[in-house]
């Protein structure tokens, strides 16, 4: 499918947002395991989070999906799963991948985890070099997907500092040691985003030196009713649009303002952004608000180090911003960046210099000098739902019309994406 997309001049209105996609993978898991049912209302429709539902499906987890959007899932506890009687399809879906092969790697059965093209591609050895520390039997193919996982007779638990700072490894690492004899330890220097160990319950003990999250067997599995909310990494797009095209304000309702994943506020707050947030009073263990954004000029900054995890979902659209912000957006330590559904770093360059921006590219990031006006012409979603978003929004700032090929990559985690857009543009 092949998206145009127009230099708006009205962009305004309430959005509502997906939910939470990495939330979603992570209640649907925690949900399977736990004693007893659970109840998530709001949960997405968007491919990835549905990737991971039917993986729990074909483990012989019992689901029920109603028509608002409501799952139920009857948690078997730890020892629910049955062996699959055939590859556990995870798409397009790395969280899906990295955190199932975590609970599989101790299963007292065989398994093995396939993905789409591009999952097949991403690197996994990331994910089989501390299993295996563990005890895990896994096989990798050049160090991708197909991942085999046979049944090994019992993990250990281990101490493991994450050689990249990497919310997927982590968690994965640390589910293993659910199935652990002993204590699993997972230190990160950098911290990458916490729902795991939050949604969890994980002691955490934070120092100087970083982070420890432990793990082990004995650790009670919450149950409950949860309600998933909106995506912040969605809401990034709608954020950009604002700031950069039409005249706002545009409100969204329900966001998730994990600090793990809100980097993207501090950066454009930064750049001279006006955005509103109201955090709601909640128990829940998300913290979740309103976010409202008006149109304002936008300046250039540097992006770098601790920053980066943070904002690791966002720089594609954080590269836009920097095309319409005065003086130069430079951004560094993102290599990460080039593991992703695409190669986001090639990906973001080589469309943003298509539309006329002067734009440099490093090994581990780019500089972008603002202000030189966009000219619409035909760009590639590389099958990203996140470069297809971008480039949506620099179509809006853009003059003339921008088409996007393969737009329709943005139901990974945003399916109503352009609706919106065409929405706040009416
Ligand atoms: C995710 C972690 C991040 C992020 C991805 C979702 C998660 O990946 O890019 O979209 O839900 O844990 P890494 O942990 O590999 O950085």
């Amino acid at each position: 499918m092949e998206q145009t997309i127009s230099g708006s001049t009205r962009f305004a209105g309430t959005a509502k947002l997906p939910a939470d996609k990495s939330i979603a993978h992570r209640a649907a898991l925690f949900a399977s395991i736990a004693d007893g049912p659970s109840t998530l209302h709001n949960f997405p429709a968007s491919a990835d989070p549905q990737s991971t539902l039917s993986c729990l499906q074909q483990l012989g987890v019992p689901i029920e999906t109603s028509s608002t959007n409501t799952v139920l899932i009857k948690g078997g506890g730890r020892d629910g799963f049955c062996q699959p009687d055939a590859p556990l399809d995870c798409g397009n879906s790395g969280t899906t991948m990295r955190l199932l092969s975590g609970m599989l790697a101790g299963q007292p059965f065989d398994s093995e985890l396939i993905g789409d093209s591009s999952l097949s591609t991403r690197p996994m050895g990331r994910i089989a070099d501390p299993l295996r520390i563990m005890g895990a039997h896994i096989s990798l193919t050049d160090g991708h997907a197909p991942i085999k996982i046979q049944c090994c007779g019992g993990l250990k638990g281990i101490d493991y500092r994450l050689p990249v700072p990497s919310a997927q490894v982590k968690s994965c690492v640390l589910l293993a040691g659910l199935w652990a004899s002993g204590r699993t330890t997972v230190l990160e220097d950098i911290p990458s985003r916490d729902h795991t160990e939050r949604m969890l319950g994980l002691p955490v003990s934070r120092s100087m030196q970083g982070c420890s999250i432990n793990s082990d067997a004995s650790h009670l599995i919450p149950s409950g009713t949860f309600t998933l909310p909106g995506d912040f990494s969605a809401a990034a797009f709608i954020l950009v649009a604002t700031l950069i095209a039409g005249t706002g304000p545009v409100h969204l309702p329900n966001v998730g303002l994990n600090p793990s994943r809100t980097g993207l506020l501090a950066v454009l707050k930064q750049m001279g952004a006006n955005i509103q947030i109201t955090e709601h009073k909640t128990s829940e263990l998300e913290p979740i608000g309103d976010l409202t954004v008006e149109r304002t000029p936008l300046h250039g900054v540097v992006i770098r180090g601790r920053q980066i995890p943070n904002i690791i979902d966002e720089i594609p659209v954080i590269a836009v911003a920097g095309a319409f912000a005065k003086g130069t957006t430079i951004l560094r330590d993102a290599t990460e960046l080039r593991y992703k559904e695409c190669d986001r770093i090639h990906a973001t360059v080589t469309n943003l210099r298509k539309l006329g921006a002067e734009i440099e590219e490093f090994k581990d990031g780019f500089a972008i000098t603002g202000m030189v006006p966009l000219r619409g012409t035909t760009v590639s979603s590389y099958d990203d739902h996140r470069i297809a978003m971008a480039m949506g929004v620099a179509g809006l700032g853009a003059y003339g019309t921008t088409t996007i090929q393969n737009a329709h990559a943005t139901s990974v985690s945003f399916p109503e994406f352009w609706d919106t857009i065409a929405k706040l543009q009416r």
